[in-house]
C-alpha cells in the first residue's frame, strides 16, 4: 500500500476543516486517496476558502497588483487580500528625486466609522477623502482633516490624538513590476521568500520583461 502523500500544514488543516469531525484518515478526506491533486472541494468549499485565508493569504506575501497600475503620483488601486479591503497608494512626495515616489499599502478603511475609502482605481489630486463624514488622509496615510468632529465648526476635541488615527499601513514590497503585501507583518523579506523563483529564473534577463495586454475568449460555463 502506498503511504499517504505528504502535504503542507495549511492543506492538512483545510482538509480537516472541510467537514468538522472528519479527519485526514476518513475515506472521504484522506489525501492518501488523491492521486491527481486536491479534491474538488478545495476549489469550491467555503470552508477551504476561509482556511486558506487564515493560513496562507493572511500570513505570507501575496501578489496584489502591478506597480505600473499605480505609476503616477496620487494613483490609488483598491483590491482585497484574504477578504480584507486594501488600497495601494502612490505617494506624491519622495526624498530621492531619481526614484519614483514610494508605493504604499493601507487597509482601505476609514478610521472614523470604518467606511471603505476607495472603491475604484483612480488618481487622487488632493487628499483621500472619506465619502461619509469627509475625513481626509494624506497620501502617506496620515490623518489630515476631521471636519466638525468636535462639534459644529470644531474639527477636534480635547484628547483627540489624530496622530494615532492615520490609515493602518500594510507591509508592501515590490519585485519586478509585481507588488506584494503581507498582512501578518512577520513574513520573511520578500526577496528571501521568493528565492526559489528568483533562483529558478536566474538565467533569464528579467529586465527585458514587458507588460502586454491580451484578451482570450473561452466558451465555457461561467
Ligand atoms: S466613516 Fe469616514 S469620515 Fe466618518
Amino acid at each position: 500500500m502506498n503511504p499517504p502523500r505528504v502535504v503542507s500544514k495549511p492543506v492538512c488543516d483545510a482538509v480537516e476543516l472541510q467537514e468538522p469531525g472528519i479527519s485526514l484518515d476518513s475515506p472521504m478526506t484522506s489525501l492518501g486517496t488523491y492521486r491527481g491533486g486536491l479534491p474538488a472541494d478545495a476549489y469550491i468549499s467555503s470552508h477551504y476558502l476561509e482556511q486558506e485565508r487564515q493560513t496562507v493569504f493572511s500570513q505570507y506575501w501575496v501578489c496584489v497588483g502591478l506597480a505600473s497600475d499605480v505609476a503616477n503620483p496620487g494613483d490609488v488601486y483598491p483590491t482585497d487580500v484574504a477578504g480584507i479591503p486594501i488600497v495601494l497608494v502612490r505617494d506624491r512626495n519622495h526624498s530621492h528625486h531619481t526614484e519614483p515616489p514610494p508605493l504604499r499599502a493601507f487597509h482601505n478603511i476609514c478610521r472614523h466609522r470604518g467606511l471603505q475609502l476607495i472603491e475604484q482605481p483612480c488618481n487622487v489630486t488632493g487628499r483621500i477623502q472619506c465619502p461619509y463624514h469627509s475625513w481626509t488622509y494624506r497620501l502617506d496615510g496620515t490623518l489630515n482633516g476631521t471636519p466638525h468632529f468636535g462639534g459644529y465648526h470644531q474639527d477636534s476635541y480635547r484628547g483627540f490624538d489624530r496622530d494615532r488615527k492615520g490609515l493602518i499601513p500594510i507591509r508592501c514590497e515590490q519585485w519586478l513590476d509585481l507588488v506584494f503585501v503581507n498582512l501578518s507583518e512577520d513574513a520573511p523579506p520578500l526577496t528571501e521568500y521568493l528565492q526559489p523563483v528568483i533562483a529558478r529564473w536566474a538565467d533569464y534577463d528579467l529586465s527585458l520583461l514587458r507588460r502586454e495586454s491580451r484578451e482570450i475568449g473561452l466558451e465555457c460555463n461561467a
